[in-house]
Protein backbone atom coordinates (compact mmCIF):
# COMPACT_ATOMS: atom_id res chain seq x y z
CA UNK A 1 0.00 0.00 0.00
CA UNK A 2 0.94 3.30 -0.99
CA UNK A 3 -0.03 6.48 0.80
CA UNK A 4 1.09 10.06 -0.56
CA UNK A 5 0.71 12.41 2.51
CA UNK A 6 0.03 16.19 0.71
CA UNK A 7 -2.00 19.84 1.74
CA UNK A 8 -0.45 23.41 2.54
CA UNK A 9 2.55 24.08 3.94
CA UNK A 10 2.23 23.85 7.77
CA UNK A 11 -0.45 22.49 8.12
CA UNK A 12 1.20 19.07 9.62
CA UNK A 13 1.68 16.71 7.06
CA UNK A 14 5.05 15.04 8.27
CA UNK A 15 3.76 15.17 11.47
CA UNK A 16 0.86 13.22 10.33
CA UNK A 17 2.83 10.82 8.67
CA UNK A 18 5.06 10.26 11.28
CA UNK A 19 2.48 9.24 13.42
CA UNK A 20 0.78 7.07 11.05
CA UNK A 21 4.29 5.34 10.22
CA UNK A 22 4.19 5.01 13.84
CA UNK A 23 1.01 3.20 14.06
CA UNK A 24 1.46 0.95 11.01
CA UNK A 25 4.95 -0.36 12.56
CA UNK A 26 3.71 -1.08 15.84
CA UNK A 27 0.73 -2.90 14.34
CA UNK A 28 3.46 -4.75 12.82
CA UNK A 29 3.98 -3.93 9.13
CA UNK A 30 7.02 -2.99 7.67
CA UNK A 31 6.70 0.72 7.26
CA UNK A 32 9.43 2.94 4.44
CA UNK A 33 8.72 6.79 4.94
CA UNK A 34 9.90 8.44 1.94
CA UNK A 35 10.70 12.28 2.36
CA UNK A 36 9.84 13.86 -0.44
CA UNK A 37 10.05 17.50 0.97
CA UNK A 38 12.92 19.38 -0.83
CA UNK A 39 13.04 21.04 2.94
CA UNK A 40 12.13 17.85 5.00
CA UNK A 41 12.43 16.87 7.98
CA UNK A 42 10.83 13.86 8.84
CA UNK A 43 13.66 12.28 10.57
CA UNK A 44 13.28 15.09 13.60
CA UNK A 45 9.84 14.18 13.86
CA UNK A 46 11.00 10.33 14.00
CA UNK A 47 13.18 11.64 16.61
CA UNK A 48 16.19 10.25 14.72
CA UNK A 49 19.14 12.42 16.50
CA UNK A 50 20.42 15.56 14.47
CA UNK A 51 23.66 13.77 14.36
CA UNK A 52 22.64 10.61 12.47
CA UNK A 53 20.14 12.75 10.50
CA UNK A 54 22.95 14.97 9.19
CA UNK A 55 24.49 12.24 8.00
CA UNK A 56 21.67 11.14 5.53
CA UNK A 57 22.49 11.97 1.92
CA UNK A 58 19.34 12.94 -0.40
CA UNK A 59 18.80 10.14 -3.08
CA UNK A 60 19.00 12.59 -5.87
CA UNK A 61 22.35 14.39 -4.38
CA UNK A 62 24.61 10.65 -5.09
CA UNK A 63 25.80 11.59 -8.16
CA UNK A 64 28.48 8.32 -8.25
CA UNK A 65 25.30 6.26 -7.52
CA UNK A 66 23.47 8.37 -10.03
CA UNK A 67 26.05 7.61 -12.67
CA UNK A 68 26.77 4.10 -12.05
CA UNK A 69 22.71 3.34 -12.49
CA UNK A 70 21.99 5.37 -15.56
CA UNK A 71 25.05 5.97 -17.43
CA UNK A 72 25.11 9.63 -17.12
CA UNK A 73 26.44 12.64 -14.81
CA UNK A 74 24.12 14.12 -12.84
CA UNK A 75 23.37 17.73 -13.97
CA UNK A 76 23.58 16.69 -17.51
CA UNK A 77 20.26 17.59 -19.87
CA UNK A 78 19.88 16.01 -23.39
CA UNK A 79 22.78 13.05 -22.95
CA UNK A 80 21.40 9.71 -23.29
CA UNK A 81 20.83 7.87 -20.06
CA UNK A 82 18.90 4.87 -19.31
CA UNK A 83 14.91 5.73 -18.47
CA UNK A 84 14.66 2.60 -15.77
CA UNK A 85 18.17 2.62 -14.01
CA UNK A 86 18.28 -0.81 -11.35
CA UNK A 87 16.64 0.97 -7.89
CA UNK A 88 15.92 -2.26 -6.20
CA UNK A 89 18.70 -2.79 -3.93
CA UNK A 90 18.11 1.16 -2.95
CA UNK A 91 15.55 1.13 0.10
CA UNK A 92 17.33 -1.71 1.97
CA UNK A 93 20.88 0.21 1.60
CA UNK A 94 20.22 3.86 1.43
CA UNK A 95 17.52 4.19 4.26
CA UNK A 96 17.60 5.23 7.70
CA UNK A 97 15.85 2.66 10.38
CA UNK A 98 14.36 3.94 13.39
CA UNK A 99 11.56 2.56 15.66
CA UNK A 100 11.03 0.09 13.17
CA UNK A 101 10.47 2.54 10.55
CA UNK A 102 12.88 2.88 7.19
CA UNK A 103 13.17 6.06 6.29
CA UNK A 104 14.32 7.08 2.70
CA UNK A 105 15.08 10.77 1.92
CA UNK A 106 14.48 11.40 -2.03
CA UNK A 107 16.02 15.38 -2.25
CA UNK A 108 14.57 17.44 -4.63
CA UNK A 109 15.70 18.13 -8.16
CA UNK A 110 15.91 22.04 -8.03
CA UNK A 111 16.89 24.98 -10.20
CA UNK A 112 16.86 24.93 -14.14
CA UNK A 113 16.86 21.09 -14.26
CA UNK A 114 13.31 20.71 -12.27
CA UNK A 115 11.04 19.27 -14.56
CA UNK A 116 13.64 17.65 -16.57
CA UNK A 117 14.29 14.92 -18.27
CA UNK A 118 17.63 13.97 -16.57
CA UNK A 119 19.34 11.68 -15.12
CA UNK A 120 18.31 12.49 -11.59
CA UNK A 121 14.77 12.50 -12.29
CA UNK A 122 15.08 8.58 -13.96
CA UNK A 123 16.35 7.83 -10.40
CA UNK A 124 13.99 9.30 -8.59
CA UNK A 125 10.97 8.21 -10.71
CA UNK A 126 12.44 4.65 -10.51
CA UNK A 127 12.29 4.45 -7.58
CA UNK A 128 9.23 5.88 -6.87
CA UNK A 129 7.67 3.24 -9.42
CA UNK A 130 9.87 0.36 -7.90
CA UNK A 131 8.53 0.71 -4.74
CA UNK A 132 6.10 -1.74 -5.22
CA UNK A 133 4.89 -3.81 -1.55
CA UNK A 134 4.13 -6.99 -0.66
CA UNK A 135 1.62 -7.33 1.93
CA UNK A 136 2.01 -5.48 5.51
CA UNK A 137 4.22 -2.92 3.45
CA UNK A 138 3.43 0.26 3.79
CA UNK A 139 4.93 3.38 1.82
CA UNK A 140 3.87 6.70 2.74
CA UNK A 141 5.32 9.55 1.47
CA UNK A 142 5.39 12.85 2.59
CA UNK A 143 5.32 15.28 0.53
CA UNK A 144 6.23 19.27 -0.34
CA UNK A 145 3.66 22.08 -0.30
CA UNK A 146 3.35 22.58 -3.75
CA UNK A 147 0.97 20.32 -6.13
CA UNK A 148 4.10 20.67 -8.76
CA UNK A 149 5.74 17.68 -8.00
CA UNK A 150 2.17 15.73 -8.86
CA UNK A 151 3.35 16.66 -12.45
CA UNK A 152 6.30 15.04 -11.67
CA UNK A 153 5.20 12.18 -11.90
CA UNK A 154 6.71 11.16 -7.83
CA UNK A 155 3.08 10.45 -6.69
CA UNK A 156 2.08 7.99 -9.70
CA UNK A 157 0.96 4.45 -8.88
CA UNK A 158 -0.19 5.63 -4.85
CA UNK A 159 -3.42 4.19 -3.80
CA UNK A 160 -4.52 7.07 -1.63
CA UNK A 161 -3.60 10.84 -1.00
CA UNK A 162 -4.33 12.32 2.58
CA UNK A 163 -4.83 15.96 2.56
CA UNK A 164 -4.33 17.69 5.76
CA UNK A 165 -6.32 20.74 6.11
CA UNK A 166 -6.34 23.39 9.12
CA UNK A 167 -9.49 25.63 9.91
CA UNK A 168 -9.36 27.72 6.83
CA UNK A 169 -9.79 27.97 3.13
CA UNK A 170 -6.13 28.85 1.47
CA UNK A 171 -5.79 25.15 3.17
CA UNK A 172 -8.94 24.24 1.66
CA UNK A 173 -7.93 25.78 -1.67
CA UNK A 174 -4.84 23.45 -1.86
CA UNK A 175 -6.98 20.79 -0.82
CA UNK A 176 -9.33 20.95 -4.00
CA UNK A 177 -6.09 21.52 -6.16
CA UNK A 178 -4.30 18.28 -4.80
CA UNK A 179 -7.35 16.39 -5.60
CA UNK A 180 -7.51 17.14 -8.70
CA UNK A 181 -4.03 16.68 -9.63
CA UNK A 182 -4.65 13.35 -8.50
CA UNK A 183 -7.26 12.10 -10.01
CA UNK A 184 -5.59 13.39 -13.23
CA UNK A 185 -3.12 11.16 -12.10
CA UNK A 186 -5.34 8.21 -11.50
CA UNK A 187 -5.31 8.22 -7.72
CA UNK A 188 -8.33 6.61 -6.34
CA UNK A 189 -8.80 7.68 -3.22
CA UNK A 190 -8.06 11.71 -1.83
CA UNK A 191 -8.88 11.72 1.84
CA UNK A 192 -8.96 14.72 4.42
CA UNK A 193 -7.06 14.57 7.68
CA UNK A 194 -8.18 17.98 9.25
CA UNK A 195 -5.36 19.34 11.81
CA UNK A 196 -5.20 22.18 14.30
CA UNK A 197 -9.09 21.92 15.39
CA UNK A 198 -9.73 23.23 18.41
CA UNK A 199 -13.20 22.05 18.75
CA UNK A 200 -16.55 21.06 17.77
CA UNK A 201 -17.51 24.54 15.44
CA UNK A 202 -14.03 23.99 13.81
CA UNK A 203 -15.07 19.99 13.08
CA UNK A 204 -18.12 22.13 11.50
CA UNK A 205 -16.85 25.06 9.92
CA UNK A 206 -14.22 21.99 7.73
CA UNK A 207 -17.43 19.67 7.38
CA UNK A 208 -19.44 22.33 5.98
CA UNK A 209 -16.55 23.92 3.69
CA UNK A 210 -15.42 20.44 2.00
CA UNK A 211 -18.84 18.66 1.98
CA UNK A 212 -17.84 16.46 -0.62
CA UNK A 213 -14.71 14.79 1.18
CA UNK A 214 -13.98 12.15 2.93
CA UNK A 215 -12.92 13.11 6.34
CA UNK A 216 -11.42 10.62 8.07
CA UNK A 217 -10.25 12.15 10.99
CA UNK A 218 -9.59 15.63 12.86
CA UNK A 219 -6.33 15.82 14.81
CA UNK A 220 -7.17 18.54 17.14
CA UNK A 221 -4.46 21.37 18.52
CA UNK A 222 -2.05 19.15 20.70
CA UNK A 223 0.64 21.10 22.45
CA UNK A 224 2.04 18.11 22.71
CA UNK A 225 2.86 18.11 19.05
CA UNK A 226 4.54 21.42 19.50
CA UNK A 227 6.45 20.04 22.53
CA UNK A 228 7.82 17.37 20.38
CA UNK A 229 8.93 19.81 17.11
CA UNK A 230 10.89 21.76 19.84
CA UNK A 231 12.17 19.00 21.06
CA UNK A 232 12.73 16.95 17.97
CA UNK A 233 11.82 14.07 19.90
CA UNK A 234 9.37 11.20 18.33
CA UNK A 235 5.62 12.29 17.60
CA UNK A 236 4.38 9.04 18.45
CA UNK A 237 5.69 8.81 21.76
CA UNK A 238 5.26 12.63 22.42
CA UNK A 239 2.09 13.10 22.06
CA UNK A 240 -0.35 10.31 22.99
CA UNK A 241 -3.26 11.60 21.96
CA UNK A 242 -2.73 12.42 18.62
CA UNK A 243 -0.69 8.86 18.56
CA UNK A 244 -4.65 7.39 19.07
CA UNK A 245 -5.88 9.55 16.40
CA UNK A 246 -3.22 8.26 14.05
CA UNK A 247 -4.78 4.70 15.24
CA UNK A 248 -7.96 5.44 14.75
CA UNK A 249 -6.81 6.05 11.07
CA UNK A 250 -5.36 3.72 10.25
CA UNK A 251 -8.46 1.53 11.40
CA UNK A 252 -10.60 4.08 8.83
CA UNK A 253 -7.75 2.99 5.83
CA UNK A 254 -8.18 -0.42 6.37
CA UNK A 255 -11.99 -0.25 5.56
CA UNK A 256 -11.43 1.86 2.60
CA UNK A 257 -8.40 0.36 1.14
N1 LIG B 1 -2.68 18.94 15.43
C1 LIG B 1 -1.67 19.75 15.77
N2 LIG B 1 -1.70 20.43 16.94
C2 LIG B 1 -0.68 21.27 17.29
N3 LIG B 1 0.41 21.49 16.53
C3 LIG B 1 0.50 20.83 15.36
C4 LIG B 1 -0.52 19.94 14.91
N4 LIG B 1 -0.14 19.43 13.70
C5 LIG B 1 1.06 20.00 13.43
N5 LIG B 1 1.44 20.84 14.42
C6 LIG B 1 2.67 21.65 14.46
O1 LIG B 1 2.70 22.50 13.32
C7 LIG B 1 4.02 22.65 12.83
C8 LIG B 1 4.10 22.23 11.36
O2 LIG B 1 3.82 20.83 11.28
P1 LIG B 1 4.45 19.93 10.13
O3 LIG B 1 3.96 18.56 10.34
O4 LIG B 1 5.92 20.13 10.04
O5 LIG B 1 3.74 20.59 8.85
P2 LIG B 1 4.00 20.34 7.29
O6 LIG B 1 4.77 19.08 7.13
O7 LIG B 1 2.62 20.27 6.71
O8 LIG B 1 4.74 21.54 6.80
C9 LIG B 1 4.90 21.81 13.75
O9 LIG B 1 5.46 22.62 14.73
C10 LIG B 1 3.93 20.82 14.37
O10 LIG B 1 4.35 20.39 15.64
MG1 LIG C 1 6.60 18.71 6.14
Amino acid sequence: MKIAISGKGGVGKTTLAALLGMAYAESGYRVIIADADPDGNMASALGIPPELAEGITPIVEMGDLIYERTGAQPGTIGSFFRLNPKVDDIPDRFSVEWEGIRLLVMGTIKGPLAGCVCPESAMLKALFTHLILGQDELLILDMDAGVEHLGRGTAQGVDAFIIVVEPGQRSFQTARAVRKYASGLGVRHCFIVASKTNNESAHQFIEEHLPDYEILSFMDFDPDLLRADAQGSNVYHSAPRSAMVARQIKSKLEEFL
